[in-house]
């Protein structure tokens, strides 16, 4: 089994470079973050409390999460752009600390990269719980302000506001109990700060021939 592993905070470009480096190595992509913002987006169509643990994860354990480029499918209900809206953006970190959810989601990870014999997997536990022995581990980052910018140029808004909002997930994200972001071991960091997607892409391509 082939799988790559992208780890890193909001806004690193992990979601641009993992599906480039996926189309390069005709691999499939997952981007695991959209199953967590998917569970989210049931957990609130389902008005439950975001508090109530139990209920969270075992609607976790029920929900029909479809992740793929056609788009994200929650039970059936194209929620590819519901799950990036403000409201599940800010609620998602709370569903990703929930123990019950994580259990599921990487379960459900595992076996997708099983039925495709590996992937270029993208999150935040990948290289570190859900793939520790992954072919190739990256933890990509940029620096907060670059971070910010990036998510304005793609969905608009105010910089500094996206950017405080950006720096209070990964410090939810970095600071939670079960499996929180850390750079995994045997990952190799790249930092994206003034880097054009194809020069990453060309970094991580020569980090797999020296894998
Ligand atoms: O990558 P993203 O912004 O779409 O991720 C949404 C949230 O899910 C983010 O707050 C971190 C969390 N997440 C996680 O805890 N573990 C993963 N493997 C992927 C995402």
């Amino acid at each position: 089994m082939r799988v790559i592993a992208i780890d890193g905070p909001a806004g690193a470009g992990k979601s641009t470079i993992a599906r480039a480096l996926a189309a390069r190595l005709g691999l499939e992509y997952l981007d695991t973050g959209a199953m967590y913002r998917g569970v989210t987006f049931a957990a609130l169509r389902h008005g439950l409390l975001l508090d109530d643990i139990e209920a969270v994860a075992s609607l976790a354990r029920s929900v029909v999460l479809e992740v793929s480029d056609a788009g994200v499918f929650v039970d059936g209900v194209d929620a590819t752009a519901a799950i990036r809206t403000a409201e599940v953006t800010s609620a998602v970190s709370k569903v990703a600390a929930n123990s019950g959810v994580r259990t599921e989601m990487r379960d459900r990870q595992q076996q997708w990269a099983t039925e495709r014999d590996g992937g270029v997997v993208e999150g935040r536990d990948i290289g570190s719980v859900v793939f520790p022995d992954a072919e190739l581990k990256l933890y990509l980052t940029a620096s907060p302000r670059v971070r910010a910018e990036r998510r304005v140029a793609e969905a608009g808004g105010d910089v500094d506001e996206i950017e405080r909002a950006i720096a209070a997930r990964d410090h939810h994200d970095s600071n939670r109990a079960d499996s929180p972001l850390t750079e995994a071991d045997g990952s190799t960091l790249v930092d994206t700060t003034g880097l054009t997607i194809p020069e990453v892409l060309e970094q991580i391509l020569r980090l797999l021939e020296s894998a």
